[in-house]
């Protein structure tokens, strides 16, 4: 089954790489490195499976996947600065702001911001489906969404969040843009509205069981598998689920959002065998 996700990820890194700059210059540089060649693709397997799911050809929605993924990676480049996680090793290389230096990263981060929204709005869709994807996009990128929940994330560090006040901090960080990339692939679908609240609910625990995972990896992989450096959430004070309620205790909160993502995924059209397939591989990530 894994063969669904390497398609989807060929497919991501072939049309990613269109839709950037040319390599050359400084900025268009910084751009390719921060997004080709590394990373699990999560976010774009998860429009195209939807996509697949909705009978959407995938063609239609290269645009959000190359848009979500832009994005992810520019929330990446800003989460590693000094300012921020301070972290210098990201999908086993040094962070782009270490490859290149600070000023070039925030702008190669600024940059593949305004791309995604930039790729959405010229995608092939109809004009009402590029408006809600940009709609669902904006809300879930910012102050409501990953920004907003990067900003808890930062404030919180070094004190203790409430087991209610961590969920809002992953289910904004990490969960909008999750919850976001199953919106998209099912928008251009005529059956799109009465699946909403489905695709909320799977983009919703999925989004927390995702970050959930995220801490533990960190408290328990090592840094060569993880690509990033281990162990990093404890030493930086971070607010986690390990941290909040001990490892057993996180690891049967994720059982518990996983066995949500696949209940919400069974009310999808034909049972989404696509999103299933896919849930079953994010479930199992050793990095
Ligand atoms: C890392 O996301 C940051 C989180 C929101 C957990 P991924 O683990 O999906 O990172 P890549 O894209 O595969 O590098
Ligand atoms: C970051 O969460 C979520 C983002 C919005 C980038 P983390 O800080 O835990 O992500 P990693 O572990 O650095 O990938
Ligand atoms: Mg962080
Ligand atoms: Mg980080
Ligand atoms: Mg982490």
């Amino acid at each position: 089954m894994s063969d669904l996700l390497a398609a989807y990820q060929n497919r991501l890194e072939i049309a990613l790489a269109a839709c950037l700059p040319p390599a050359g210059e400084r900025l268009a540089d910084a751009m390719r490195y921060a997004t080709l060649g590394g990373g699990k693709r999560l976010r774009a397997a998860l429009v195209y499976a939807t996509a697949d799911d909705f009978a959407v050809p995938l063609d239609a929605v290269d645009a959000a996947a190359c848009a979500l993924e832009a994005l992810h990676a520019y929330s990446l480049i800003h989460d590693d600065l000094p300012a921020m996680d301070d972290d210098d090793l990201r999908r086993g290389r040094p962070s782009t702001h270490k490859a290149f230096d600070e000023a070039t990263a925030i702008l190669a981060g600024d940059a593949l911001n305004t791309l995604a929204f930039q790729l959405l709005a010229t995608s092939p869709l109809l004009p009402a489906a590029q408006i809600a994807q940009v709609r669902i996009l904006a809300n879930a990128a910012g102050w409501r969404g990953m920004v907003g929940g990067q900003m808890r994330d930062i404030i919180a560090t070094g004190s203790r969040l409430t087991l209610d006040e961590l969920q809002a901090v992953h289910a904004g960080k990490t969960g909008a843009l999750i919850r976001a990339a199953l919106h998209c692939g099912a928008i251009p679908a005529a059956n799109y509205d009465e699946n909403r609240p489905a695709l909320d609910a799977l983009g919703t625990a999925l989004g927390i069981a995702y970050q959930i995972a995220d801490d533990i990896l960190d408290a328990t992989a090592d840094s060569v598998t993880l690509g990033k450096t281990a162990g990093k959430d404890s030493v930086q004070g971070k607010n986690t689920y390990p941290a909040l309620l001990g490892l057993g205790t996180a690891r049967a909160a994720f059982m518990t959002y996983s066995e949500q993502t696949r209940a919400a995924a069974t009310r999808l059209p034909d049972g989404a065998p696509h999103l299933r397939a896919l849930l079953a591989i994010i479930d199992g990530r050793k990095n």
